[in-house]
């Protein structure tokens, strides 16, 4: 594949995921919601892109992720999907799609692997969705499982602030995540949660772990690309870092453009026919 960053430009699958946590390499995620976005990423070299239901917020500007739905999770996984060739490609399950029982979550789970041709699903939750994670996993779909500040939880946690900082709180998040592990799940994302207790559950499940607000000792990184990126504004957790400021580059950009176009200068006689 040409263009790539990286000089591994094999598929990455689930397997190679558990590979890359026995030999101890980190493992690169970012959100996804577009094709162009997507292209971008996949090339310089992330191993996994999510198409997280943080598109209902970054895309569609919504308060939380619960309004999205099931059909607009697949739009936008189809059209990442579409650019990518060598990322493992996961889709957030949303809101309402697998939480009423196991067989509605199966039937939707199905629907957004035949329809979006994603590589993997992403759960919120533990012990609460683990007859439905069994189930997703028994027809043959790749599950990572998502534990800790589950943004679909918002209205039940009432804040974004830190979660299992308490004991009992932190013992559940362990127990979550083994059991996400031992019923087959590839993967556990851990959101804003202690380092310490991040680290604990990486030691403790032989299944990768991907941090996000989550401390060195995860086994991998995931962001939501238009934050790194610098393009969304008036979120700066502590746990953000940005490596662009796509925001300003852009508003410059389109300034240039708008006086160009008010002054007369664009288009020139080589840019017409
Ligand atoms: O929806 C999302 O973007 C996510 C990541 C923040 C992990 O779930």
């Amino acid at each position: 594949m040409a263009g790539y960053l990286v000089s591994d430009n094999r598929k990455v699958t689930t397997h190679r995921f558990m590979e890359m946590k026995q030999k101890g390499e980190k493992i690169s995620m970012l959100t996804s919601y577009d094709f162009t976005m997507a292209g971008i990423v996949d090339k310089a070299g992330v191993d996994a892109i999510l198409i997280g239901d943080s598109a209902s917020n970054v895309m569609a500007g919504n308060q939380t992720t619960l309004p999205i739905t099931v059909d607009q999770m697949i739009y936008h996984a189809k059209s990442v999907v579409r650019a990518v060739n060598r990322a493992l490609v996961i889709c957030d399950m949303p809101f309402g799609s697998y939480q009423v029982n196991a067989a509605d979550g199966v039937t939707n789970a199905i629907r957004i692997m035949k329809e979006s041709g994603c590589d993997a699903l992403k759960l919120d939750g533990g012990v609460e969705i683990i007859d439905t994670v069994k189930r997703i996993l028994d027809a043959g779909i790749p599950v990572i499982g998502h534990l800790g500040l589950t943004p679909q939880s918002i209205n039940k946690f009432g804040t974004y602030a830190v979660r299992a900082k308490e004991e009992a709180e932190a013992e559940k998040l362990v127990s979550d995540a083994k059991l996400l592990a031992e019923t087959g799940c590839f993967g556990v994302v851990l959101e804003k949660v202690p380092a310490a207790l991040a680290t604990r559950v990486t030691n403790e499940i032989s299944v990768p772990t991907i941090g996000i607000g989550a401390g060195n000792g995860c086994d991998g990184q995931v962001l939501v690309v238009a934050d790194m990126l610098g393009m969304t504004q008036g979120f700066s957790p502590r746990f953000l870092r940005r490596y662009a400021n796509l925001n300003e580059i852009i508003t410059d950009a389109v300034g240039n453009y708008v006086n160009d176009v008010k002054s007369g200068d664009f288009p020139n006689e080589s840019e017409s026919y």
